[in-house]
């Protein structure tokens, strides 16, 4: 048994992770924990002197103080011996000779009460000079003890015309420097109503403070009649001393008029603590001590504090890490912390003398603290079965049965683990795990979800989840166990070049954070295709904002120039801000998503790719949408970032003409819009395409500079087109040059929009440092009233 307990405070939760089944790693701890529970505590440090009573009644009573029931239970002051009178039940323990009963001891503090003389009470005949009150005084001293008044406490006064004064001193030889003196006047408004309520401070009431370091106070309670009405409101007033801890007490103010009631019936008044600080007795300070260490009480591991309420004495106190009596030998113990698990349920706790340390098993990142990044998973490095080293650690039968009960679940399971694995590697798992470890920026920014998490998340991929299919994989709505709405973005599968490139991705995606651009959650590689995990966009994607016939509300050409302003923004951010450039190369109405309050928002990055700085364009399999597609890329299959912004030049026309980018009913030769709006710009016939909705919005130059602009992007030769920083600066000047319509507002959406006359730029949403002159629109003053 006794070396089984030595054991079991070894094995620690953390210990599991080296089975590869936790659940029956954590059955056999459950066990081991019942078993614990016999072991002896071996950590009882002393609290009172060896044959010394611990408690007295309920209180615990420690070294220095001490009940007297021997000699030397207490430290050599009869200041600090604890009478304990039994005849009480439960008993009662008084403060040496005093008569206030103790009612707690704290480091640094003694809590005693005796509500008969923390009391001051008068009470008026109906003419003045008939007092009937017990007192109208409180008078407390401690002089020459170790115990001074705290500042905890304060003198409340009750009454609706009384003066309570207090004076205090902390030597009643010596006036200065510590002499006090104070006061405060209770008051109330009359004539007072039968049910009118008395608060503490406020109506009928008033509190006075008392500064630290004094051992002896005086109060005098006294009434102010003669210099208010000439009458007493209601007979009765009082003065309290002690900690009134609720700040604001409540009372009826009649109750005023009879003693008895009110004592009866403001009990937490009667009761009130007064809290004394105590010291170690002594006129040297810690410093002489210090240099002769025999007079000083102070134990091991334990360091000598001064008084701080101006009159000598001191303190000892642990030193940080340890636990204990520190005013007893041996001193202050090593806490070990491990008992309050300080580490992560996956960290493992080293006990130091004095601290602690928390680390990782591994394959697991980050500092092991609870409170700091704990210990985290990248799923898929490699567990050590281990469970052969379990057996022999003496449990026998009782492990054995277990064992049985639970190794079919552990064959099933480790079958699926090694499955999940497998998938992991093969989808660039460890490579991530790599970038990961050795990556500041990235560390923490992705989260590994696991496919269980997934997988309930989507209602097992139900079909209903599908929020689109396209080209790269199809996209589910999800929710996770904490309520947020996922989008979970199902890839094509992966070949094994992809991996390193598709990885890439996940690490420049997860660090981009751009209002206009869809957050990268996380991903999970553990399935047999990776998925990818995105915040949820609730309004739908452009296109069916331009081209559904059914929705309600005509898209208002500001709205579209907000917009196309929004886009250009995040594709310029993309392509120079970033810190290494990303080429969309996919985009298009349909993958611009808009969110609640119609801010448009660029996602689907499945195939974009960043490129290494010197490099100027990519030779790949073309890729992209028909009706996009830059056709130099197609012609040469080189991707240049001037192939973003030929597609962005036709999102452009779609948002001016309201046509989509491929028609299926017109000639061959005029099926794209592209060619279609050239053709138009070059015979300056542009009203024949422009979107009727728009056309009449008396925005002529606005929609003329837009055409022109997107006549730019849709150049044949890329190198004639502007970068996307130039597009979006132009758009972005455009949209600064409108000038308010004579509505003022626009319906937009159901919604309206008020123009603002300027527009704020702010950097902010940048996040990288990189030169960003490009300004940007995402503080767009909006002043949205909903209809
Ligand atoms: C109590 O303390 C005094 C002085 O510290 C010592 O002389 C005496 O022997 C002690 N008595 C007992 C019973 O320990
Ligand atoms: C204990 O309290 C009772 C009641 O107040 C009192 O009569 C008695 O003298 C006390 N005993 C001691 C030892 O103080
Ligand atoms: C004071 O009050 C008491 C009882 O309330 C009464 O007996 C006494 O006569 C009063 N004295 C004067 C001077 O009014
Ligand atoms: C008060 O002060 C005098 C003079 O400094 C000193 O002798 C005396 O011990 C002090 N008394 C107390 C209770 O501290
Ligand atoms: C005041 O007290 C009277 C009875 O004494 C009661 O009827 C009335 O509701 C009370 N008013 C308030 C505001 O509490
Ligand atoms: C309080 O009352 C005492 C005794 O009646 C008196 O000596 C003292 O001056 C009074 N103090 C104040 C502040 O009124
Ligand atoms: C009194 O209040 C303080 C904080 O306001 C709190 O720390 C303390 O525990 C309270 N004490 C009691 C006896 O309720
Ligand atoms: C308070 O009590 C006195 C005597 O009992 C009485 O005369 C007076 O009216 C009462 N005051 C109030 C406000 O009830
Ligand atoms: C301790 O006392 C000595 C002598 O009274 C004094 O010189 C020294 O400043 C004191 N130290 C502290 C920390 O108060
Ligand atoms: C715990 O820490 C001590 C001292 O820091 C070290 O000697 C010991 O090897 C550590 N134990 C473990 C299990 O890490
Ligand atoms: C924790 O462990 C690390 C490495 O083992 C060591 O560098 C560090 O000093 C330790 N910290 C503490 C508080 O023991
Ligand atoms: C975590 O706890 C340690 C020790 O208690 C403390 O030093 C550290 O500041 C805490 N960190 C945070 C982030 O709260």
């Amino acid at each position: 048994m006794i070396s089984s307990c030595g054991i079991m405070k070894r094995l620690r939760s953390p210990w599991c992770h080296h089975f590869a089944n936790h659940r029956l790693c954590s059955s056999i701890m459950s066990m081991l924990f019942l078993l614990s529970m016999v072991c002896p505590s071996s950590n009882a440090s002393a609290f009172t002197k060896p044959g010394c009573q611990r408690t007295c009644g309920n209180l615990e009573i420690p070294y220095p103080f001490g009940i007297e029931i021997g000699p030397n239970c207490s430290i050599s002051s009869p200041w600090f011996d604890i009478k304990c009178n039994t005849s009480f039940d439960p008993p009662k323990a008084y403060l040496a000779d005093t008569p206030f009963e103790v009612v707690d001891i704290s480091e640094t503090q003694i809590y005693v009460k005796n509500s008969r003389l923390q009391l001051a009470m008068a009470c008026y005949g109906k003419e003045l000079d008939n007092k009937t009150g017990s007192s109208t005084k409180i008078s407390i001293e401690f002089l020459h003890s170790p115990y001074t008044f705290s500042d905890a406490n304060q003198i409340t006064s009750l009454g609706c015309d009384d003066l309570a004064t207090v004076e205090g001193a902390s030597n009643a030889s010596v006036w200065k420097p510590s002499k006090f003196g104070g006061g405060c006047l209770s008051y109330c408004c009359s004539p007072v109503e039968p049910n009118d309520t008395g608060s503490c401070p406020g109506a009928g009431c008033c509190r006075t403070s008392i500064p630290k370091g004094q051992r002896y106070l005086n109060v005098n309670l006294s009434d102010m009649h003669s210099n208010w009405q000439g009458f007493k409101i209601f007979q009765c007033s009082f003065a309290f001393l002690g900690m009134m801890n609720s700040s604001d007490f409540k009372f009826r103010l009649y109750d005023l008029n009879d003693s008895t009631t009110f004592l009866n019936k403001y009990t937490t008044l009667t009761d009130l603590p007064l809290v004394l600080d105590w010291t170690v007795p002594g006129s040297r300070n810690c410093s002489e001590l210090a240099e002769d260490s025999a007079d000083l009480a102070c134990q091991q591991n334990s360091d000598c504090i001064d008084s701080d309420t101006g009159v000598e004495g001191y303190r000892c106190r642990c030193r940080e890490g340890y636990d204990g009596n520190p005013y007893l030998a041996p001193g202050c113990q090593d806490i070990d912390e491990c008992n309050d698990d300080p580490c992560d349920s996956n960290g493992i706790c080293n006990n130091t003398v004095g601290s602690y340390n928390c680390s990782c098993p591994d394959g697991y990142f980050g500092d092991g603290r609870r409170n700091g990044s704990g210990c985290f998973q990248v799923p898929g490095s490699r567990d050590k079965v281990a469970i052969g080293a379990g057996l022999g650690s003496g449990m026998g039968l009782i492990l054995l049965l277990s064992t049985c009960f639970w190794l079919k679940r552990f064959l099933k399971k480790r079958k699926n683990k090694e499955q999940r694995e497998k998938f992991f590697k093969r989808n660039g798992g460890l490579l991530l795990q790599q970038q990961i470890s050795k990556d500041e920026d990235v560390y923490g920014k992705i989260r590994f979800f696991t496919s269980k998490e997934l997988d309930k998340a989507s209602d097992h991929f139900n079909e209903s989840r599908i929020l689109g299919q396209g080209g790269q994989g199809t996209v589910y709505k999800g929710m996770l166990s904490d309520g947020k709405i996922i989008a979970i973005k199902k890839s094509k599968l992966v070949n094994e070049k992809q991996v390193k490139q598709f990885i890439n991705e996940v690490v420049v995606l997860s660090q981009i954070n751009h209002r206009n651009i869809v957050k990268l959650l996380g991903c999970c590689l553990e399935t047999e295709v990776p998925l990818l995990v995105y915040e949820f966009i609730s309004h739908g994607t452009l296109f069916n904002h331009i081209h559904d016939e059914s929705i309600e509300f005509p898209f208002s050409w500001s709205a579209r120039l907000k917009i196309s302003v929004e886009v250009a923004g995040a594709l310029a951010y993309l392509h120079s801000a970033a810190s290494l450039p990303i080429y969309h190369r996919d985009i298009k109405s349909s993958n611009i998503l808009l969110d609640e309050k119609y801010v448009a928002k660029v996602s689907d990055f499945g195939i974009s790719r960043s490129i290494e700085v010197d490099q100027t364009h990519l030779t790949t399999q073309v890729k992209g949408t028909f009706g996009y597609l830059d056709p130099e890329y197609f012609q040469s299959s080189q991707f240049t970032e001037k192939s973003d912004v030929y597609s962005f030049g036709v999102i452009l026309v779609e948002l001016l003409s309201g046509q989509k980018p491929v028609s299926s009913n017109t000639k061959e030769e005029e099926r794209s819009l592209a060619t279609r709006f050239l053709l138009c710009m070059e015979g300056n016939n542009l009203d024949s395409i422009l979107d009727t909705r728009v056309a009449d919005q008396d925005r002529r130059e606005e929609l003329i500079a837009v055409a022109k602009l997107a006549q730019k992007c849709l150049n044949l030769n890329g190198k004639l087109r502007p970068t996307m920083k130039e597009v979006a600066m132009e758009l972005e000047s455009v949209r600064m040059s409108q000038t308010l319509p004579t509505t003022a507002k626009t319906e937009y959406q159901g919604v309206w929009l008020r123009k603002p006359k300027a527009i704020l730029i702010s950097e902010d949403d940048y996040t990288s440092t990189a030169d960003t002159t490009t300004p940007s629109s995402n503080d767009y003053p909006l002043t949205i009233h909903t209809s």
